[in-house]
């Protein structure tokens, strides 16, 4: 009968437990993904590594900050012969090939733009996380995104907007709601001048989302 002895592994230095690979999914300037990038070496992330940055748009901003934090940066486009909800599939159905080969733990909506759609959700179940510029569930669903929902919130009269992290499920912006962060709506507000206050709450809110699910996760 053979015995089993323990094994020591040299601990590499920095290397922490309970280490959850993340992939960030990006369509802009990425201020988001910035402000993940920054927590994680500051050692903030509780153990998360964002392991790889994709675009769904060529050339944004998003992936040069990716570049200089020295994380593999790919962008992968909608296919635009494809239409509909099939171009929404297949286009999911290539991330979904991309976690899988980088043995990723957790996605990361980060102001990424497309909709996620088929196999990832099942596979990926409680695994994915998107950022909203709204206090869901109100203003959230197809086409709401960006200076959109600003705008919609200021025409609706709102006295308060803020941002939300919540679980991705099959639906848009319907999943399950992990954090939120208020901004109050001021009288003279345009869209742009919301949306600036309201993205600095997002900093703030997908940093505290992430240690959330890495600590879930562990
Ligand atoms: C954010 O407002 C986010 O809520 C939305 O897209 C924007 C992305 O900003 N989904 P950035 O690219 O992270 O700077």
């Amino acid at each position: 009968m053979w015995k089993l002895h323990p094994v020591h592994m040299p601990k590499k230095p920095g290397y922490a437990l309970n280490n959850i690979r993340i992939m960030a999914l990006v369509s802009g300037g990425g201020s988001n993904l910035q402000a993940l990038l920054d927590a994680e070496k500051n050692g903030a992330l509780e153990g998360g590594n964002i392991s790889i940055v994709v675009s769904d748009r060529p050339g944004v901003y998003a992936l040069e900050r990716a570049q200089a934090a020295g994380v593999p940066a790919l962008t992968a486009a909608p296919d635009k012969t494809i239409s509909g909800k099939l171009r929404r599939q297949e286009l999911s159905d290539r991330i979904l090939d991309l976690a899988e080969t980088y043995r990723i733990g957790l996605i990361v909506l980060a102001g990424f733009l497309s909709i996620l759609a088929g196999e990832i959700i099942q596979r990926y179940s409680g695994k994915i996380i998107n950022l909203h510029p709204s206090l869901l569930p109100k203003f959230g669903g197809d086409g709401m995104y960006g200076e959109r929902v600003h705008r919609a919130v200021l025409e609706a009269g709102e006295k308060e907007s803020g941002c939300t992290v919540h679980l991705v499920d099959a639906g848009t912006d319907t999943g399950p709601i992990l954090l939120q962060r208020r901004v109050p709506v001021q009288p003279d507000d345009t869209p742009g001048s919301l949306a600036v206050r309201i993205h600095k709450q997002e900093h703030i809110a997908i940093v505290e989302a992430v240690k959330i699910m890495v600590q879930k996760l562990s």
